[in-house]
């Protein structure tokens, strides 16, 4: 694992934003993984300054997302498809034929097999992420064990909590959601993951702290690809003391 402390988080953004480019640029049909979240947002907007500095294209990109709410219909403004939409793909050359978020709106059972079909025709050159306040990864939330492939989950409540910021209320935020299992997170050749805020330091600690691996902190797994460049701002890394080697 490489750990890069950065000034700030916009920082983290765009060096995340160069690393993708690079995939792209190197192998223009790369699949991509992609996530959603406050973290991503300007990671995004980071490529599409780069996208319209003529600096990389996504023609020939193919994308997955890492997970989607269950019943949001992919026009909510909540929905992970909308937040794509918005913060990408309406931005950039990419052909919406060629992403997939899975559908919230669809047979949640259909749509799962549609997902793991996608994934697993399509390895991920690259995968960008998150992390959750509880140090879930996508969606694989804290628990006693952890699931490798694609299922729908029970989101919880310390999730819903920390989620309830981008909805009017705590109520109207999905009790379920679409994710890839760990494995399929794992199985990207690259990954790249984000973190920045006060509520994200004991997630991060987990995941760049010791040597510990715990199905409580998903997290922690990252530990052990063997491609994985965690970026987060000096801010967060003065809070949870860590200093680099
Ligand atoms: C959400 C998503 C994750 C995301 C994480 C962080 O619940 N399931 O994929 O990485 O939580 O989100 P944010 O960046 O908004 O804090």
């Amino acid at each position: 694992m490489k750990i890069v402390i950065t000034k700030d988080h916009k920082e983290s953004c765009r060096k995340a934003a160069d690393i993708i480019i690079d995939v792209v640029n190197s192998n223009p049909n790369a699949t991509l993984g992609l996530a959603t979240g406050g973290t991503a947002e300007q990671v995004y907007d980071e490529l599409t300054e780069s996208f319209k500095q003529k600096k990389v294209s996504f023609k020939n990109v193919k994308t997955i997302n890492l997970d989607e709410y269950v019943g949001l219909s992919p026009d909510h403004e909540q929905s992970y498809q909308y937040f794509m939409n918005k913060f990408l793909f309406s931005r950039v050359d990419i052909d919406k034929n060629n992403t997939f978020v899975p559908a919230g709106n669809k047979n949640p059972e259909e749509e799962l097999i549609a997902f793991q079909t996608m994934l697993n025709q399509h390895p991920r050159d690259f995968q960008l992420l998150g992390i959750g306040v509880n140090g879930h990864i996508a969606f694989n939330e804290p628990a006693g064990e952890l699931r490798t492939k694609a299922h729908i989950v029970d989101i919880s409540q310390s999730t819903i909590t920390a989620n309830a910021r981008y909805f009017d209320k705590r109520e109207d935020v999905p009790k379920q959601a679409f994710t890839q299992g760990m494995g399929d997170v794992f199985s990207a050749k690259k990954i790249v993951l984000l973190a920045s805020g006060a509520e994200k330091a004991d997630a991060v600690k987990a995941l760049i702290l010791g040597d510990i691996v715990n199905t409580w902190k998903p997290c922690s797994f990252l530990k052990l690809h063997s491609d994985l460049t965690v970026f987060i701002d000096q801010e967060l890394a003065d809070l949870i003391g860590y200093e680099q080697v």
